[in-house]
C-alpha cells in the first residue's frame, strides 16, 4: 500500500513538473525567438498591424505555425519565424493561451 502510495506521489509531482516545465519552455523561447519583439509581451501586440496572441485557442495557434511553416499561409515575416519555432509550436502556443488578452 505504502509502495503504491510513493508510486502515485511520484506520477503526480512528475506530471506536474512536467506542465510547468512545458509553459516556462514555451514562455522561454516565445522570448528567445523574438516573438515578443513583434508580437509583444506575453503575446498582447502594441501595433495595430501586428496581432496579438495572448488567450488564443493553443490548437488554432500550432495550426497557424504549420501553415506558415508549409507556406499554406502567406506573410514574408511569419513565413520566416514559424520555422525557428520548429519543436515548440505546442509549448508556445501552450504559454500564450493562459495569457490575458486584455492586460
Ligand atoms: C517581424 C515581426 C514578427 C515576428 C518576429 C513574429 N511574428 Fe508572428 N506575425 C507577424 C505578423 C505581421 C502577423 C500577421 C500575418 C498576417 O497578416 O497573415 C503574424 C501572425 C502570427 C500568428 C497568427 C496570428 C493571427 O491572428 O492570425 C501567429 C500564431 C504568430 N504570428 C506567431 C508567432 C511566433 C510564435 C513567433 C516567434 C517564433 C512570431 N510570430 C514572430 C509578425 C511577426
Amino acid at each position: 500500500m505504502k509502495k503504491i502510495f510513493y508510486i502515485l506521489i511520484t506520477f503526480v509531482l512528475t506530471a506536474f513538473s512536467m506542465s510547468s516545465l512545458a509553459n516556462s519552455e514555451g514562455e522561454a523561447m516565445y522570448n528567445a525567438l523574438g516573438c515578443a519583439s513583434c508580437h509583444g509581451e506575453n503575446g498582447r501586440s502594441k501595433d495595430e498591424s501586428i496581432p496579438s496572441l495572448a488567450g488564443n485557442d493553443v490548437d488554432w495557434i500550432v495550426q497557424q505555425l504549420e501553415y506558415f511553416q508549409s507556406g499554406e499561409r502567406q506573410n514574408a515575416y511569419m513565413n520566416a519565424m514559424a520555422p525557428m519555432a520548429e519543436g515548440f509550436e505546442q509549448s508556445i502556443a501552450e504559454y500564450l493561451a493562459i495569457q490575458d488578452p486584455q492586460k
